[in-house]
């Protein structure tokens, strides 16, 4: 039986199913899809996990995306690929220094991003994704709240410009996102006069200023389907081109540059936790159990209500 065929029959014998991240590889994308399971943004991984009704979820991802699978679902068994796939935002926000930080500005509400640990997700008042990071902040802000905001400093500061909500940001940043090079940019539009230049909002100011769309993991793929120009720029992880190619496949789809004089990325235009991801890894875990997700109950319980609120407002 080839690798596939193998994990197919684990996940029915296991009652299973592949929640897969758009970052991570092609062919762990398609097994998500054939076999029942989902590819999609962290949030709607999170979602899916707790609406089916199998009771062990493989999530392919990193893990704070396993962590808030299960937050919202307790009750079953969640397994990452592999427990050192982490990354840059959540191992840049330690809980207790963030604590201290919340304290110190007790005036204000706590808005954390999804890519942080269950710990700090624990410590805030509301988690929100990239997808949802604008509208929750212009609701707080309408209502009169001052925001702290963590971890990461480029869609903070993102959020910040369009809602001009009184924001304190912490200093996080994604390494992948924050290796866009804005010059080099320039230079690939003005050879592609033509296209669309479309950015994930981890990215820094001075490339998300180019762009025609800025937007979460899922609003990228359905803006290149609907875009009119025929060549797309994207300036986001590369592993997004599987679902962008699918959904738009008329397009030529072209990676924003991060390669400039001064590049010094050492997984351009790739995460590498996500890539840490496999096929291999996924027959292993279902067989052996292995990488399964434990969070404390009062972590868990708290951690919930930041997650719920973002749920029951994009309800
Ligand atoms: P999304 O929530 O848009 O999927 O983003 C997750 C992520 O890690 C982006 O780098
Ligand atoms: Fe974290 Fe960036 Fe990797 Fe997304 S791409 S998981 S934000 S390091």
């Amino acid at each position: 039986m080839s690798l596939r065929e193998q994990i197919k029959a684990e996940l029915k014998a296991k009652d299973a199913v592949l929640v897969a991240h758009y970052y991570v590889s092609s062919d762990l994308q398609s097994l998500a899809d054939e076999t029942g399971g989902i590819v999609s943004d962290s949030l709607e991984m999170a979602r899916f996990g707790h609406n089916s009704d199998a009771k062990t979820i493989i999530v392919a991802g990193v893990k704070f995306m396993g962590e808030t699978a299960k937050i919202l679902s307790p009750e079953k068994n969640i397994h990452v690929l592999d427990m050192n796939a982490t990354c840059s935002l959540d191992e840049g926000c330690n809980a207790d220094e963030f604590s201290d930080f919340c304290d110190k500005h007790s005036d204000r509400k706590v808005v954390v991003y999804a890519n942080t640990s269950a710990q700090v997700k624990a410590r805030a008042d509301w988690m929100v994704t990239s997808g949802s990071a604008v509208s929750v902040i212009n609701h707080l802000h309408e209502s009169g709240e001052k925001i702290l905001w963590a971890p990461d400093k480029h869609l903070g500061n993102y959020v910040q410009e369009q809602s001009s909500a009184d924001m304190i940001l912490w200093d996080g940043s994604c390494v992948v996102h924050e290796k866009f090079k804005a010059d080099a940019l320039e230079t690939l539009k003005s050879l592609n006069p033509d296209s669309a230049i479309l950015v994930h909002p981890e990215s820094p100011k001075e490339v998300i200023s180019l762009a025609d769309f800025v937007g979460s993991t899922t609003a990228l793929i359905k803006e290149a389907s609907r875009r009119k120009e025929k060549t797309i720029i994207v300036a986001t992880d590369n592993g997004i081109f599987h679902k962008m190619r699918e959904a738009a496949p008329d397009k030529k789809l072209i990676e924003a540059p991060t390669m400039g004089e001064s590049a010094d990325c050492e997984s351009c235009a790739h995460c590498e936790w996500m890539a840490m991801n496999s096929l291999d890894k996924c027959l292993s875990v279902l067989r052996n159990g292995d990488n399964e997700i434990f969070i404390d109950t009062k972590t868990s319980n708290k951690a919930k209500q930041s997650i719920q609120k973002l749920l029951d407002f994009t309800a």
